[in-house]
């Protein structure tokens, strides 16, 4: 794989814990505004490489390029403002923080890098209408469905103007229509942006809004020719 020009890289990612090798030699590049479904059984490394890429977990051996920095020479500090700054998040299970309302958990990223509470809150507003969700801005999370509450997650995952979104089985806890939706609404906003996706899921349907997909098998990644 020709890594010129890639947003991120990764070449020959090894973690193990105890005897389990999570990743064992694994490869990844995404471009500018690529859609990259990373596929597998249950076990095959998927999260951990999706962790190791977005800087949250440190890979044994291996290297991760960021626009051409390698994450393991950045501080902590450094990596966690990448997160905050160039990445944005999104899991099977919302985690939204419970004790905010939905626009303020939309708004926090921008609250975190300082930004005022009401122009955070308009902007994060703005994010809700997009995804169909700006008449839940008052509710917590608790109060919302599976569906709703995910995408009040991409609007959040979305609203610092991220590069690069990792999505780790985002419609996993959903039924079949909306995960459909959510799919939908999270290429589209992703698109609309250029923003590059990491999308980690185990569905076959869902992996059809990428544009390039590939398969982690024993904590080994290969490109998937796309049947057409
Ligand atoms: N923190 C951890 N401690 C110990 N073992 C771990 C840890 N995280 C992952 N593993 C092991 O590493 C292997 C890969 O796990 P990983 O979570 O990456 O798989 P996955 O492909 O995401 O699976 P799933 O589809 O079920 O989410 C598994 O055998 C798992 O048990
Ligand atoms: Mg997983």
């Amino acid at each position: 794989m020709t890594p010129a020009g890639a947003l991120l890289t990764a070449r020959d990612l090894r973690k193990a814990y105890g005897p389990t090798h999570a990743l064992d030699g694994a490869e990844f590049s995404i471009h500018a505004g690529e859609i990259v479904a990373v596929m597998g059984p249950s076990g095959s490394g998927k999260s951990t490489l999706l962790h190791c890429l977005a800087g949250i977990v440190t890979p044994d051996s291996g290297t991760i390029l960021y626009n051409g920095r390698e994450l393991s020479a950045m501080s902590d500090a450094e990596r966690s403002a990448l997160r905050r700054t160039e990445f944005g998040f999104v899991f099977q299970f919302g985690q939204l923080v419970p004790e905010l309302t939905c626009v303020e958990n939309v708004a926090l990223p921008l609250r975190l890098t300082g930004a005022g509470r009401k122009a955070a809150e308009r902007t994060a507003l703005g994010w809700m209408e997009r995804l169909e969700v700006d008449d839940l801005k008052g509710k917590r999370p608790g109060e919302v469905s599976g569906g709703q509450g995910q995408r009040v997650a991409i609007a959040r995952a979305l609203v610092s103007g991220p590069r690069l979104i990792f999505a780790d089985e985002p419609t996993g806890a959903l039924d079949s229509l909306n995960g459909e939706r959510v799919m939908e609404l999270l290429t589209e906003a992703a698109r609309s942006t250029n923003a590059a996706v990491v999308l980690v899921t185990h569905e076959t349907r869902v992996a059809a809004y990428s544009d390039r997909e590939i398969v982690v098998r024993d904590g080994r990644s290969r490109d998937m020719e796309r049947a057409i």
